[in-house]
């Protein structure tokens, strides 16, 4: 792994010669990478046992040549991973990235860039001030509402919620109750822990039959909590759940929340985006009431990890929210408007941060808004081919149907009680891990588990849906007749 011959520059500074040649072949190992992707197995994957064996050292005291470290790189460390951009990786939510946004990256990490205060990157502040405006604008959010780039969907909550319980609850969060349903994305339970919650203060609203959080159900139970002494304060809703990119009801919920006096709370981290179409735009009716609202880039606005975006109705309860003025900071207001100009580590948890507006903003540019809303429009297209599909091909049962880019499903021979089929379903993702043809996974729904594709990849192609589905239907026939789910 380590060669000899290799005298790295003490001040890590190489000439620009070496430069070009380390940087050229980083790209094309990208290039080579992506350009051969659609042809390679979707998912690649070893155990911790075998990886320790062929990377684990001590933190080596002599460098070696950075084209050794490459190609250990490329044996045992790219060649070990899900391809969250192959066009047949239809696994939780694929991360289908572009390669203009992985320039933008490169050039963010190059010229080394940290937007934390207008002062040490003022050009880059405008950039993520415009970008963040561009998805207010697209949202429907209204004027004076912003936001600010984090890295993604769950630290994007965490921001929206932290705001919530700071313009709501103020100091004290005693006798606050959160409500939200099963189907909301574990990081908003994991945030609401983090923000020092008691389990006490949350409530499960039931979900209707469209696996939908009931409104009628949040307003009893805001109503009796009322009743209670209690706080109410804030609801979670979803604009696209990642089990079944089910749309909460925004309308019929943000009527509740202004009539109770709630915040609103909308965790679009997938969903959001699809917005951008005539479809989505019609099913995300009312996301644009939400006090905080989640929308992440590093999914369906097909930018590289990572990126999420969290953007709130009146920017200045970030402000509220997040800011601090330390004294080595004061350079950094004094010498500024900041009327008119924009710290954005007053809008979030991070002082140092990366330049995550330079992707979105750039291959927003390069490739445009309407190349955008196509590609957003076809995942929501594939996600209903894939269910004509299953259904066509008769040994499927779709368990919830095509909604912006997720259909479920289970495969069903006959005379399997729900335990076998749950067991066939866990059985079959071995088989199609194993397969490597393309990934998907499973999950819970109502009790059942089941198959689930999740289409957002604008690389898919008709024949990838095809194949990928011929392959779960043998799959599902050597997983049922080698006795993974047990016949009644
Ligand atoms: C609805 C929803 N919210 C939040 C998240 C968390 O996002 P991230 O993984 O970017 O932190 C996800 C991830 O899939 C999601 O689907």
């Amino acid at each position: 792994m380590v060669t000899d011959s290799y005298d790295p520059p003490a001040d890590f500074e190489l000439s620009a010669d070496e430069m070009r040649a380390l940087g050229y072949r980083v790209i094309d190992m990208i290039v080579d990478h992506h350009s051969s992707l659609a042809d390679k197995s979707a998912t690649a994957f070893s155990r911790r046992d075998d990886l320790e064996r062929l990377l684990r050292e001590a933190p080596p005291g002599m460098g070696s040549d950075p084209e050794s470290v490459l190609a250990t790189l490329e044996r045992h460390v790219f060649s070990n991973i899900m391809y969250c951009t192959h066009p047949r990786h239809f696994a939780w939510v694929p991360g289908p990235s572009n390669f203009v946004g992985v320039l933008a990256d490169a050039l963010a990490s190059g010229v080394n860039v940290c937007p934390g205060t207008w002062l040490e990157s003022s050009g880059p502040s405008q950039i993520e001030l415009i970008t963040t405006e561009w998805l207010v604008e697209l949202c429907g959010l209204p004027a004076g509402a912003g936001g600010v780039f984090v890295s993604g969907g769950s630290i994007a909550n965490l921001t929206g919620l932290a705001t919530a319980r700071q313009i709501k609850l103020g100091a004290s969060m005693d006798g606050a109750v959160i409500y939200t349903s099963d189907q909301a994305h574990s990081s908003n339970w994991k945030n609401i822990r983090v923000l020092g919650f008691r389990p006490e203060q949350t409530r499960l609203i039931p979900v209707d039959a469209h696996l939908m959080l009931d409104a009628a159900a949040l307003s009893d139970a805001v109503d009796e909590d009322r009743r209670n002494g209690k706080r109410p304060f804030c609801v979670i809703a979803t604009a696209g759940t990642t089990n079944t990119g089910t749309v909460d009801p925004l309308d019929a919920i943000a009527d509740v929340c202004e009539k109770q006096d709630l915040w609103l709370h909308v965790d679009g981290a997938y969903g959001a985006a699809a917005v951008l179409t005539e479809r989505g735009r019609a099913l995300l009716k009312g996301m644009e009431r939400a006090h905080s609202l989640v929308l992440d880039p590093h999914k369906w606005l097909f930018q590289p990890f990572d990126i999420g975006c969290c953007l709130v109705r009146d920017v200045r309860w970030l402000e509220e929210s997040f800011s601090e003025h330390p004294e080595y900071l004061q350079d950094t207001r004094d010498k500024m408007d900041m009327s008119r100009e924009v710290n954005f580590c007053d809008r979030g948890v991070q002082l140092t941060r990366a330049f995550r507006a330079l992707k979105l903003w750039m291959s927003i540019k390069v490739y445009g808004l309407d190349r955008f809303r196509a590609a957003i429009d076809q995942g929501i297209s594939n996600a209903e081919r894939a269910q004509d599909l299953l259904q066509e091909h008769g040994s499927f049962e779709i368990i919830t149907p095509a909604q912006i880019g997720v259909v479920t499903f289970r495969y069903r021979p006959p005379n399997c009680s729900d335990d076998d089929l749950n067991q066939l379903a866990r059985s079959m993702f071995d088989g199609i891990l194993a397969d490597g043809h393309a990934l998907l996974t499973t999950t819970v729904i109502n009790g059942q588990t089941v198959l689930r594709l999740c289409t957002i990849n604008p690389r898919t192609t008709d024949e990838d849906i095809r194949s990928t589905i011929e392959m779960i239907a043998r799959v599902g026939a050597d997983s049922y007749s080698s006795g993974d789910g047990a016949r009644e």
